[in-house]
């Protein structure tokens, strides 16, 4: 369904003329640094990571709302990353997002229904009163009854509520790939698991295909059938949700791990050290040296690649023995 090739995102970091000229250089911010993956039709991948590791950044080149430095996407074996605006304009339709900000993804003065049918509108699919039944029934079928929630304001809605909207206005439009960045993660705690089930439904519905990106492994650990965990703009280690969890090979993943009591069940912890890097100046060699309890020569000098087949880790040392 979908192959990610090497995809890289260098943001220029803002400066005056003076200063490029007094350092020398342009810096940039290496948000997404060499990331590739590959997904199957039907399949969940969790893209999990501290802030700031360029999860966004790669949804948002996915959906094309970001072009990339650098790097292939390939969706259904057609290469999108280089689309002309009409044909991106029709991809659009089959790869949708939905967002973390439930109330930043909603027009404010636009009623709940017309979300949705200027969704159909805009790609063609249907419009006037074939839209607006089509919207109510989707209405219905994300738990907001089209009678009532119609003809609302966003105002006049929870966040959770708006958030259903923000998914039946992606699904209307029968997707084949959705990226869902963060969508539960500014919601009511109670809620959550309800929108989750709303989002995995449509999945088995549709057999879609979800880049599920989140910082907490609790969540990726329900919904993913895989996980990918990303680090500084790259890919650290990717497996099935099962073996990267009980058997991390990466001591970023078991770090990470470690900081989730209910993960750990032998009584083994991996410590990470400090704070993340700056992706303007990414250390060399493994980029998770500064941080790394197990780091020798070797790591700050050479990058270790990610290898392994299914479960694939970018480790010169890495661990063993289960979790
Ligand atoms: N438009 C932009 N211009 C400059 N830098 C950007 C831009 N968008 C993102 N960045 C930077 O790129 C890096 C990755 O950002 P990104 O939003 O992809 O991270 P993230 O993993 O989604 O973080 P979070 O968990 O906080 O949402 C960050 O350092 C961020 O400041
Ligand atoms: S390559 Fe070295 S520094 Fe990087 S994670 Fe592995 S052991 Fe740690
Ligand atoms: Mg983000």
């Amino acid at each position: 369904m979908l192959r990610v090739e090497n995809l890289k995102k260098y943001f220029p970091v803002q400066k005056s003329v003076l200063e490029v000229l007094l350092s020398g250089r342009r810096d940039f911010v290496r948000a997404v640094d060499g990331v590739s993956f590959e997904m199957k039709q039907g399949e969940v991948l969790s893209l999990v990571g501290e802030s700031g590791c360029g999860k966004t950044t790669t949804g948002r080149i996915i959906v094309g709302l970001e072009r990339p430095t650098s790097g292939k996407i390939y969706f259904k074996d057609r290469e999108i990353t280089s689309l002309s605006e009409e044909e991106q304009r029709r991809m659009k339709r089959h790869i949708q997002m939905v967002f973390q900000d439930p109330y930043a993804s909603l027009n404010p003065r636009m009623k709940i229904g017309e979300h949705l049918v200027e969704s159909l509108t805009i790609h063609g699919i249907a419009e006037n009163d074939e839209a607006r039944e089509m919207a109510m029934s989707m209405l219905d079928r994300v738990g907001l009854p089209g009678e009532q929630f119609f003809n609302r304001m966003p105002y006049q809605l929870s966040g959770g509520q708006r958030q259903r909207v923000a998914i039946a206005r992606a699904m209307i439009l029968k997707p084949d790939f959705v990226v869902a960045d963060e969508p539960v993660s500014m919601i009511d705690v109670s809620l959550r698991a309800a929108i989750l089930d709303l989002l995995m439904s449509f999945r088995d519905e549709y057999n879609l295909s979800m880049l599920f990106i989140t910082h907490d492994l609790s969540v990726a650990r329900i919904v993913g059938d895989r996980i990918a965990v990303m680090y500084l703009g790259k890919i650290m280690e990717i497996g099935k949700t099962r073996e990267v969890i009980h058997n991390p090979r990466h001591p970023y993943t078991a770090a990470l791990l470690s900081s989730v009591p209910s993960f750990v069940k032998k009584g083994r912890k991996v410590e990470i050290i400090g704070d993340i890097a700056n992706p303007i100046d990414i250390p060399s060699g493994c980029r998770y040296h500064p941080r790394c309890p197990f780091a020798r020569e070797k790591c700050k000098k050479e990058e270790p690649e990610l290898e392994g087949g299914e479960h694939s880790f970018a480790c010169h040392y890495p661990l063993e023995g289960g979790f």
